[in-house]
């Protein structure tokens, strides 16, 4: 977001004013705009009744300026300006990145059933503080996202790439070159089901990083899991449905781990740290919204 303005306001008139005052000049006058507004804390009006005010405020402003009616287009605007209420603070920004979430990205060809949100997968690599020197093993690949997330981010590959951003339409489409990396590095998947191996392999070719990632097909309680780091996301309750084959899957996956440093996502985070504690020293824990359930990220430290 491109930041135009922040201000302490106390009623809806008040972000009126904060909103007409602003100069939209940078819109152009065939183009169309709609608000989007967040809301955070107490008050007596909505979201909705932000975005009213607040896109009555971007036309009368810019109809005094330049004279002319801009167009309100909800569904597909050329430009959306952000008017998020934090308490009793306004901010008003151009969103420079569109409706489309950040975290989508434009590789996923192969959908598995439960896949990590991107943008958490890419969190957990820089809580392990892996870099390319590093191998770097997730045992429960899945789809592939820890280790294409990873990959992109040691070949610097943008993941930004080719999405459209909604800066373009005001700026044009710029975009930075980078070079890439094609160093040798050490990426290891594993699954138990040769389906989700084939899965993550067709990501990892779209994503433009097979070469750099080894998948394979394994089972993570069977054989002793080793890596410099070790970053995964096992399966929770919802999907296997009897605790007792969950607690039978963690204590045998615990026992096998051994890494410098473990970096885990799981909802189910209690049956996790019951192994734990007899198993690693050293761990911190970080609570996270994943989807609707309420997991937890462990970084894990040396062997006892
Ligand atoms: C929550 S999913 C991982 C999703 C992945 N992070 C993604 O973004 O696509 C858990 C994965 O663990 C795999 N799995 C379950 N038991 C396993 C085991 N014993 N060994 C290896 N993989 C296992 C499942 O097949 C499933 O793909």
């Amino acid at each position: 977001m491109i930041l135009l303005e922040s201000k302490k306001f106390s009623n809806l008139e008040e972000i009126y004013k904060i909103v007409k005052q602003i100069d939209f000049d940078f819109i152009k006058p065939e183009q169309s705009f709609a608000i989007r507004a967040l809301r955070v804390g107490e008050h007596d009006f909505t979201s909705i009744d932000i975005g009213r005010v607040a896109g009555q405020a971007v036309i009368d402003s810019y109809k005094e300026s330049k004279g002319i009616r801009l167009k309100v287009n909800l569904d597909e605007p050329d430009v959306i300006i952000r008017t998020d209420v934090i308490h009793n603070e306004l901010y008003v920004g151009i969103d420079t990145t569109g409706d489309d979430a950040l975290h989508k990205r434009w590789y996923r060809v192969y959908n598995h059933p439960a896949p990590l949100n991107s943008a958490i997968a890419s969190c957990m690599i820089r809580l392990a503080n892996w870099n390319k020197n590093k191998s770097l093993f997730d045992p429960m690949c899945g789809g592939g996202t820890i280790p294409i997330e990873a990959a992109l981010k040691e070949r610097n590959i943008p993941i930004g790439k080719n999405r459209e951003f909604a800066y373009f339409k005001l700026y044009g489409k710029i975009l930075p070159y980078i070079e890439e990396n094609r160093e040798f590095m050490e990426i290891y998947g594993m699954d138990k089901f040769k389906k989700h191996v084939n899965g993550a392999i067709r990501n990892a070719e779209s994503a433009g990083v097979k070469d750099t990632i080894n998948f394979f097909q394994g089972d993570a309680t069977l054989k002793k899991l080793e890596a410099d780091i070790i970053i995964t996301n096992p399966p929770y309750g919802l999907r296997i449905g009897s605790k007792r084959i969950l607690k039978d899957l963690y204590s045998k996956f615990v026992e096998n781990l051994f890494a410098d440093k473990i970096v885990v996502i799981t909802a189910e985070y209690k049956i996790f740290e019951s192994f734990l504690e007899n198993h690693y020293y050293d761990y911190y824990k970080i609570p996270v919204k994943y989807g609707n359930l309420d997991a937890r990220i462990f970084v894990v430290g040396k062997l006892k």
